[in-house]
């Protein structure tokens, strides 16, 4: 029997794991509590790394039509407000280079991004299943049994093999299993946070920032006294690819004395901070009151019942990785396929070590965006690989081999690497000719959430290395064979690439062949292995 899944909450993270699953031939039942989906633009810059994810799972092309480039940003003088005081980019722009063809993140409003997943998932015949509410859970050693509540009150008892909890942030399944959620709230940090077109006063095409001591005159701050500090304001706007729609932070200490979640109230608190009253509101689509939840969970499941994106990690938007996680956890637990049981407890032990290297980069960016002195930008990140999410590893996971370099990793954290390429680490992409594929330009062409991807560094090796891959089921790899020109060389079932300029031979640092690299469906670098043996020895660990 094949797995089935069921999948609560329907946001990025459970639809993209409903979409790579089905993938992968493995049935799936989607369910969301709400009646319609979620209006919000929220996780709005889609990360270069979720790009690459994206592309693996064949989304890339629609995103990259629907989405912008990250604006620039302007940052205002305070008081005052009209003086643009500074110019930078939160997410600077950088040049392709041959390993990183999609170097810089997309904006594209969250619900969009839904947009373009619901469609993917319909053209494989799925369906969220609306108005549905899981409830409760219990489970033994081969099944889960959900109860779950229909749109019209009836109640269903179905059993699975295994239940995802991609339920955000204040979801069930978490509680249900018992998980640890420890962290901290931070109330005094609230801000409000809405959907409002602005039809004048501000351009469309640059993302803005009011932060410094507001022109709020003397306030009637909690306990009647005016507190230091209180007229210290912010307000960012950002925007995505709706001509004047912005997303509206309005946060500071006298944030709240102001009706916080109302049109009205934004506009009155943003006119009295700054005195621009040359802006002018339009519709507000959504607002609700958010505050810092930095908490992330002590295991990622229970089981067969697991949690994904923020149903296991809360951060700041700073940083824009919150809903860029939440894909990445999916697609890495898709990369499982829920099964052998001993292999999903690497979900938990991979994305750990990420999510909590995350989560003090994040807060470390909150820190200093609320500051009074800093500006917004990602200076508190040491290297643009980690705010792009290059850099995030699983290096230390038990399932991956490097026998390459087999000494123990030093490593400073899971979300940056070295010059050395290991096991573990992001497959990079690299120019290439396929004379059999036009359509083939990149490494990340042939990379597929689909299968384990063997790139063969020599064509010498290569009918060694396709007969190790034999042995294991049909279907989960895909040999590949990298030479550094066009040889006359051909093999049944075997993808030949020609390296343009030896780039692929640099990036992959081959200096011994063979060299063989296999990369796992979720782009991640599985094996490096120097004789066809390394196969064998690979995947042994993760087909017990
Ligand atoms: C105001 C705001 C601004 C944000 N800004 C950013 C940003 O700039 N950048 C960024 O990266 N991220 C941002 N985020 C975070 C980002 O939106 C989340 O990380 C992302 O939505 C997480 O996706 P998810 O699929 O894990 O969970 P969610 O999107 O929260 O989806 C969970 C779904 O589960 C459903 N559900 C819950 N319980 C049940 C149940 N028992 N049964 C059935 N269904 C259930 C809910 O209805 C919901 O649809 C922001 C979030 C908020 C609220
Ligand atoms: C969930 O089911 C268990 C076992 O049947 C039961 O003990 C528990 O009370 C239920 N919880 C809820 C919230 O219904
Ligand atoms: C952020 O600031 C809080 C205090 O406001 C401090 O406790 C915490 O260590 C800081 N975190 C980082 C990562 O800078």
């Amino acid at each position: 029997m094949s797995p089935s899944v069921l999948i609560v909450g329907a946001g990025p993270t459970g639809l993209v794991l409903a979409l790579a699953l089905l993938k992968n031939g493995v049935p799936v039942r989607i369910i969301d509590k709400l009646a319609s989906p979620r209006v919000g633009q929220r996780g709005i810059a889609i990360q270069p790394r979720t790009l690459e994810i994206l592309k693996i799972l064949g989304l890339l092309n629609n995103v990259l039509q629907r989405s912008t480039a990250i604006r620039k940003l302007r940052l205002y003088e305070m008081p005052g407000a009209t003086r643009v005081e500074k110019e930078h980019t939160f997410l600077p722009t950088v040049a392709t280079t041959p390993d990183k063809p999609l170097p810089n993140a997309r904006g594209l409003g969250q619900d969009r991004f839904e947009e373009i997943l619901f469609e993917h998932l319909g053209a494989l015949g799925c369906k969220v299943e609306r108005g549905t509410e899981l409830r409760n859970l219990t489970q033994d050693a081969d099944k889960v049994s959900a109860e779950i509540v229909k749109a019209d009150g009836g109640v269903e008892q179905c059993d699975f093999e295994f239940v995802v909890g991609s339920d955000g942030g204040h979801g069930t399944i978490r509680h249900l299993l018992g998980l640890s959620f420890l962290g901290e709230t931070r109330e005094a940090e609230g801000m409000v946070v809405a959907d409002m077109y602005v039809p004048k006063g501000l351009d469309h095409d640059f993302w803005h920032i009011f932060k410094g001591p507001g022109s709020l005159g003397a306030g009637s701050a909690p306990g009647g006294q005016t507190a230091a500090g209180s007229d210290h304001v912010f307000f960012m706007f950002l925007s995505a690819e709706i001509p004047r729609l912005f997303t509206v932070m309005a946060g500071g200490p006298r944030a709240r004395e102001f009706p916080a979640e109302s049109r009205d109230g934004i506009i009155e608190y943003f006119y009295k901070a700054t005195g621009r009253r040359d802006v002018e509101f339009g519709e507000m689509k959504c607002a609700s009151w958010w505050r810092p939840n930095i908490r992330m969970v002590d295991k990622y499941g229970e089981g067969r019942v697991f949690v994904a994106g923020d149903a296991a990690h809360t951060h700041s938007p700073t940083g824009g990785q919150g809903m860029n996680s939440g894909i990445q956890d999916a697609i890495t637990l898709a990369h499982k396929k829920l099964a052998p049981l001993s292999l999903l407890s690497t979900y938990s032990s991979e994305r750990l070590p990420v999510i909590a290297a995350m989560l003090e980069k994040t807060t470390q960016l909150l820190n200093d965006t609320l500051k009074k002195e800093a500006a917004a930008t990602g200076a508190a990140w040491n290297r643009g690989d980690e705010l792009q999410m290059f850099g995030i590893n699983y290096r230390g996971s038990v399932i991956v081999l490097d026998e390459r370099n087999p000494q123990p990793d030093v490593l400073p954290s899971a979300y940056s690497i070295g010059k050395t390429l290991r096991a573990g680490d992001r497959a990079p992409s690299a120019p290439v000719h396929c004379a059999s594929d036009a359509a083939v330009q990149t490494l990340l062409d042939v990379f597929s959430c689909r299968k384990h991807t063997v790139l063969v560094f020599t064509s010498a090796a290569a009918r060694a290395v396709h007969d190790a891959t034999k042995v294991l089921p049909d279907g989960i790899t895909e040999t590949v064979v990298v030479v550094s020109r066009e040889l006359a060389f051909q093999l049944s079932d075997v993808k030949v690439l020609e390296a343009v300029d030896g780039h692929a031979q640099t990036i992959y640092q081959v200096e011994n062949e063979p060299t063989i690299v296999v990369v796992r469906p979720d782009g991640a670098i599985g094996a490096i292995v120097l004789e066809a043996g390394g196969i064998g020895r690979y995947f042994s660990k993760i087909l017990q």
